[in-house]
């Protein structure tokens, strides 16, 4: 209950924060850092992000949190992969942020003004609050200083792609929901540039009203493969093809990246094919045949891990969920393998949602995920979370919450830091190579 209040009374931090200059004047910080196709990634507790909390969060804290908001994104991803029809906000009215947790700088508009958008491969649509908009934090897109922003008409194609389209006036607007907010955006074209790109007519949902706290508070920059993507507006600039290299959270002051295009993608790195869902085209799943402890490969149903299009089971990459979420008889096997190799007889402990945690040092096994055609064996960042004191360490993955019965493995961003992920949709790959992301 303790952590519940504190977590209510640090969204409402944040939202005043959101407020406060966007221009830090640190040099590592600055827009210049954004060149060619390459954006600097930040985590949402950067220094150089508006968003941080002006206390530094405890270990235990910080911890806590990421898994509350993981259990709405949980959610979220599998509403999209079809699981369920109905959803449940976990966290309903408790305010807790659920937003992504990295950010990229984007300019909108004519004079260009800057907003900080999360960063999400699982959404196609960008959103961004605009005037007007009721629920949003007070850093808005003001549409009225922009002499490029035009709004759609019902009758425009693009209107046909959102979902429940419906008319205000003439204006072609739609309702959608994103962990626990709904949100009701009118469509809308923009000039956005990223980096030093220019997408004139950018078509995204400009937030005239959004109940709950799960929508970033200065928009979202949905990078699925769906209608209305951004690697479907930018075919020719892009040509669907992005990568990414994520820094850890115990390096606040990395930058990572955010390579868009085919120019300056690695071209030593390993690949598994992408799958592609027709239900639900935003998602990359891809297949992971069997996970590895140590040399052991652990014993998982195979039905656990097979991808099905109609159900939505399989696996996904996805850069909003925290800690990788495995279907329960996929995490207890893994759980079982890792507990007995770091050894049956020392005592676990259990922090939140981790129920292998040490209080003792222990030597880390190595964690392997078997993909078609490609082997990730994990460094031990990205395997475990250690508290500062380096008093406690915690095995940093789950089996899917309880309340959400899921059918889908994610691969979330604490496993894929320092790893560049290429996605490479015309040769329907997935690529990943290890990176330091500074
Ligand atoms: C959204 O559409 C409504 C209805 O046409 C209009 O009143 C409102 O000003 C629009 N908002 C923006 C930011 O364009
Ligand atoms: C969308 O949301 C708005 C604001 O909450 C509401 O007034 C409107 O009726 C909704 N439209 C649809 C089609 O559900
Ligand atoms: C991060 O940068 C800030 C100033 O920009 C500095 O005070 C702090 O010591 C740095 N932290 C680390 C861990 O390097
Ligand atoms: C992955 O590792 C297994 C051994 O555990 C090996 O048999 C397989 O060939 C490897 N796959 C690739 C693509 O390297």
């Amino acid at each position: 209950m303790a952590a519940l209040s504190y977590l209510f009374s640090l969204s409402l931090l944040c939202f005043s924060l959101a407020a406060q200059a966007l221009n830090n004047p640190d040099p590592k910080c600055s827009a210049t850092n954004d060149h060619g196709s390459n954006l600097q990634v930040f985590h949402v507790y950067s220094p150089c992000s508006p968003f941080r909390p002006s206390q530094p969060l405890s270990w235990e804290e910080d911890v806590l949190q990421s898994l509350a908001k993981d259990q709405a994104r949980l959610q979220f991803l599998d509403s999209l992969a079809g699981v369920k029809k109905s959803i449940v906000p976990v966290a309903s009215g408790r305010q807790i942020i659920q937003s992504p947790t990295y950010i990229v700088r984007a300019n909108i508009g004519t004079p260009p003004q800057t907003m900080l958008m999360a960063v999400d491969t699982s959404s196609d649509t960008a959103w961004v609050p605009c005037n007007g908009c009721v629920g949003c934090s007070s850093n808005v897109f003001n549409s009225l200083k922009s002499t490029t922003f035009k709004s759609l008409n019902c009758g425009a194609a693009q209107c046909k792609q959102v979902p429940n389209p419906s008319c205000l006036g003439s204006t072609c607007s739609f309702n959608v929901t994103y962990g626990g907010s709904t949100i009701a955006s009118n469509l809308s074209q923009e000039t956005f540039s990223l980096a030093t790109d220019i997408v004139p007519s950018y078509t995204f949902g400009c937030i005239q009203k959004t109940t709950g706290s799960s929508v970033p508070p200065q928009g979202l920059l949905g990078l699925g493969r769906g209608p209305l993507s951004l690697l479907s507006q930018t075919q020719n600039l892009y040509k669907s093809t992005f990568s990414y290299c994520l820094p850890s959270y115990k390096s606040l002051n990395f930058s990572g990246s955010l390579r868009l295009g085919t120019v300056g993608q690695p071209i030593r790195i390993k690949y598994t094919p992408l799958l592609k869902n027709p239900r639900r085209s935003s998602l990359y799943y891809v297949n992971l045949n069997a996970i590895r402890v140590g040399r052991r490969i652990v014993d998982i149903p195979p039905a656990a891990l097979a991808f099905n299009p109609t159900t939505g089971a399989g696996t996904v990459f996805d850069s909003g969920t925290v800690f990788t979420r495995l279907v329960t008889p996929a995490y207890e096997a893994v759980r079982n393998e890792f507990r007995r190799r770091v050894g049956p007889k020392i005592p676990v402990t259990s922090l939140g949602g981790f129920d292998t945690c040490y209080s003792v040092p222990i030597v880390v096994p190595t964690i392997t995920f078997m993909f078609s055609g490609m082997n990730v064996t994990l460094p031990v960042d990205n395997i475990v979370i250690r508290s500062t004191a380096g008093s406690t360490t915690c095995l940093a993955m789950a089996a899917a919450p309880d309340n959400v019965n899921s059918v889908l493995n994610v691969i979330a961003n604490m496993q894929q830091q320092n790893h560049r992920v290429l996605i490479d949709v015309p040769n329907s790959r997935l690529g990943v190579a290890r990176e330091r992301c500074t």
